[in-house]
C-alpha cells in the first residue's frame, strides 16, 4: 500500500483508504479470513444479532446494470437479506481469531432486533478483541420493524444504554433525504461522543423489475429490497458532504455507497470521508477489488500532487467560488 493513502479513523491507523463494508462476504470465519488476507485495510464483520439467523428466503440478492453514465456502466444491487448471521457470540470469537493473525483493525457490527439487545451486543464486543464497534441503526429489511435511524428518540435511548468505553463506537446510518435529519443526527453524534459515522447503508424499499418475466428480481417483501451499488453513490456523497459540513474533523466519517473505482473513492475523499467501504463491488469482483481501488486512488493523488489523504480531504471546490 502506498504512503499517500494511509489514514486514521476514530484514532485508529489504517494502512489504506479502502476496506470492506459490513454484510458482504463477511459472515463466516472463512470469509473473514479472506478479507484479512486481502488488500482491505480493515476487517469489518457482518452485523450480528443476539441469536443466529437464517435470513429471508432466496433469491434475496440481485445484481443489475442500470444504464451508463459518462462512458461507465452504472451498476446496482438490490438486497433483502434479513440479517443472516451466526449470532454475536460467534463474532466475538471470530474477532479474536482474526485479530491474532492479521494485524489489521477489526470492526464489529451489531444489529439489535429490539432496543434491549444493543447494550448486550455492544458490551460483548467492548469486552472482546475488536478494535471498534459499528452500531447498525439502519437495517432496512426487517419486516414489521421500524428503521431505527429514522426514529431519533429511539437512537438516543439506545445510545444512553450502551457501554461507550473502551472501544470507539460508530453509527452505521441510513440515507437521509433532508438536511434537518442530518442536523439532528449530527447533534446526537456530538452529544454521545460517537467516534465515527459510516454512511450510507442501502436505500430502503426499492423495487427492480424484470419486465420480461413481469416479476421483481428478488422474492422477500414482494420484491421490495434495499438499493446498493453505483446508482446510490450520489445520495451517499450528499450525506457525507452534509455531515462533514457539520462535524468536520471532530468525528471520523467512513463513506460507503457505490464505490467501485479509485475515482469514486476520490470523490468521497474530496467530500470529507476519512476512509471508504466497498459492498456491491466486492460481492461482484471478490477481494482483489480493495487493492485495485486503493492503487487507482494512489495514482489520482500522485497525478494531482496530493501527498496525503489529509491534504485532499474535504477539498471539494464549488462552482462560482
Ligand atoms: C448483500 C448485502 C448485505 C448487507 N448487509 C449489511 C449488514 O449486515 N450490515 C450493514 O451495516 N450493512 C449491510 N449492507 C449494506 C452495506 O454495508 C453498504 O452500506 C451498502 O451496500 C452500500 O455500499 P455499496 O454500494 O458499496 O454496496 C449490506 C449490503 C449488501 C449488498
Amino acid at each position: 500500500m502506498g504512503e499517500r493513502t494511509k489514514t486514521i479513523v476514530a484514532g485508529i491507523a489504517f494502512d489504506s483508504y479502502v476496506m470492506n463494508a459490513s454484510g458482504v462476504r463477511d459472515t463466516t470465519l472463512e470469509e473473514l479470513k479472506a478479507i484479512a488476507d486481502s488488500g482491505s485495510s480493515a476487517v469489518v464483520m457482518k452485523s450480528s444479532t443476539m441469536e443466529p439467523r437464517q435470513g429471508n428466503p432466496e433469491p434475496r440478492y440481485a445484481y443489475f446494470i442500470l444504464g451508463s453514465s459518462r462512458g461507465r456502466e452504472v451498476q446496482g444491487s438490490l438486497q433483502c437479506m434479513g440479517l443472516p448471521n451466526e449470532g454475536y457470540r460467534k463474532y466475538v470469537k471470530f474477532a479474536r481469531i482474526i485479530k491474532t493473525g492479521c494485524g489489521k483493525p477489526v470492526f464489529a457490527s451489531v444489529a439489535g432486533l429490539s432496543e434491549k439487545d444493543y447494550p448486550i451486543l455492544v458490551g460483548a464486543f467492548q469486552d472482546g478483541e475488536a478494535d471498534a464497534i459499528e452500531v447498525n441503526v439502519s437495517c432496512p429489511n426487517l419486516e414489521g420493524k421500524a428503521l431505527i435511524g429514522y426514529d431519533f428518540d429511539q437512537v438516543r435511548r439506545i445510545l444512553d444504554k450502551i457501554p461507550k468505553q473502551p472501544k470507539p463506537i460508530g453509527l452505521k446510518l441510513p440515507p437521509y433525504l433532508e438536511q434537518r435529519q442530518i442536523q439532528e443526527m449530527a447533534d446526537i453524534v456530538k452529544k454521545y461522543g460517537i467516534s465515527f459515522i459510516t454512511c450510507i447503508n442501502s436505500i430502503p424499499n426499492a423495487l427492480v423489475i424484470d419486465g420480461t418475466q413481469e416479476r421483481p428480481l428478488i422474492r422477500p417483501k414482494k420484491g421490495l429490497g434495499a438499493l446498493c451499488g453505483g446508482c446510490i453513490k450520489p445520495v451517499a456523497l450528499g450525506n457525507v458532504k452534509m455531515f462533514y459540513d457539520i462535524l468536520r474533523g471532530k468525528v471520523s466519517i467512513i463513506g460507503v455507497g457505490g464505490i467501485s473505482s479509485g475515482s469514486d473513492a476520490f470523490d468521497f475523499l474530496l467530500t470529507g470521508a476519512d476512509a471508504v467501504q466497498i459492498g456491491t463491488c466486492f460481492e461482484k469482483q471478490g477481494p482483489a477489488c480493495f487493492a485495485r481501488i486503493n492503487r487507482e486512488l494512489e495514482e489520482i493523488l500522485e497525478r494531482k500532487g496530493y501527498k496525503s489523504i489529509e491534504q485532499a480531504r474535504g477539498k471539494l471546490k464549488f462552482l462560482g467560488e
